[in-house]
């Protein structure tokens, strides 16, 4: 099928006018890990793929707050736009400071970005894709004509560092963009995918009190109020559906995995990137893989990855680019994206 079969019924198409990313400056590795608990890098490198990942500092004020502030001012100043250009801000994430208000609301009002519309959404791991797609389908059909989107996950602030089976894994991230319309339907979101099943809640969750926690998770020495993760069962769900969110992609636009210019993929483990290479027959070089350095930063990881390979100049924009997610939830998420 092509572009215009996909995008027919929409007389509009959506651009990225501009990206941005902000990680903080603490480095937290493998070895200093080793040192607050029973793990060592070697472990922990062959079975995710991660060297290192960064961590806010709250006593200087970082956290989500300030991770997406850094990020969507570079997406901005990318655009060459200020705040008051934008229409709507939205902030994926599962690490708000408060549920009220909005971090968005907090964000636009930092960025000048008033009376737009803001809010957060939560789609954990898979928030910045549920955000870039929402907000596609809000510009196609003339909602709105430029959108700020945010994902950002300040994870250290839900991680239980006496934890050895969780905490490896994650680091703090932010990635922003700018959407605007264009008059050219085929340009954007040419074909998009948003799934849940929630019925897998239990292997990813965040229980704040005792009483939300999972049948069979009572044992469980993790904090409350900290993330808790059942790796083996989200291992084997996200080999399936992120392979299968792809397959889709690859069969609805007809598209083979040769004619795309980049593949985006949220970074949670380096082994299910690997499978997925492997499996569909996917272009090593086109696969960007950056979770040696910042681990998974949950929202944060697609608009890092998106920003970083965007200003390397690694995304040919001839060809679309496929972005991917999956998270808690459980969640996952697909956008072929033509520049
Ligand atoms: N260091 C050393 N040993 C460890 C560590 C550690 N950090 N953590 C666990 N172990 C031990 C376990 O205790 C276990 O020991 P045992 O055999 O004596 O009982 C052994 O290592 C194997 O543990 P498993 O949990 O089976 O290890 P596995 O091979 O499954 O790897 C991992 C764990 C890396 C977490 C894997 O399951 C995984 O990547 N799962 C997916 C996680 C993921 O992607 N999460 C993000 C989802 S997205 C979102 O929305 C947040």
């Amino acid at each position: 099928m092509n572009a215009s079969d996909l995008t027919a019924g929409f007389n509009r198409g959506v651009r990225i006018a501009g990206t941005g990313s902000a990680v903080p400056d603490r480095v937290l590795s493998n070895h200093d890990l080793a040192k607050m608990m029973d793990t060592s890098d070697e472990w922990i490198q062959q079975r995710t793929g991660i060297r290192e990942r960064r961590i806010c500092d709250p006593e200087k004020g970082e956290g989500t707050l300030w991770l997406s502030e850094q990020a969507a001012a570079l997406a901005l100043e990318d655009a060459g736009l200020t705040g008051a250009d934008v229409d709507l801000v939205i902030v994926a994430t599962v690490t708000m400071e408060m549920t009220c208000p909005s971090t968005a609301a907090r964000l636009a009002g930092k960025l000048g970005a008033t009376p737009a519309g803001a809010f957060d959404i939560t789609a954990a791991c898979c928030g910045f894709m549920y955000a870039l797609n929402l907000a596609d389908s809000l510009i196609r059909v003339g909602r709105a004509n430029r959108i700020l989107i945010v994902g950002c996950d300040c994870m250290s602030s839900i991680i239980d560092y006496d934890d050895r089976s969780v905490s490896i894994l994650f680091g703090d991230a932010a990635g922003s963009a700018v959407l605007e319309a264009v008059d050219d339907p085929t340009r954007g979101s040419v074909y998009q995918s948003l799934q849940a099943d929630g019925r897998g809640w239990p292997s990813l969750y965040i229980p704040r009190e005792a009483s939300q926690i999972a049948a069979g998770d009572e044992d469980n020495p993790i904090k409350l109020g900290n993330l808790r993760m059942n790796g083996r069962e989200v291992y084997k769900f996200a080999v399936t559906r992120f392979q299968r969110a792809i397959k889709d992609a690859f069969e609805k636009t007809g598209l083979e995995p040769d004619e795309f210019g980049a593949f985006i993929c949220h970074q949670s483990n380096a082994r299910i990137i690997e499978s997925a290479v492997e499996k569909l027959g996917l272009p090593d070089e086109k696969v960007y893989v950056n979770i040696d350095r910042y681990g998974n930063s949950s929202a944060g990881s697609v608009g890092l990855c998106l920003d970083q390979m965007r200003k390397a100049g690694r995304i040919d924009e001839s060809k679309p680019t496929m972005l991917v997610a999956f998270g808690g939830g459980m969640t996952w998420a697909s956008s072929v994206w033509r520049h």
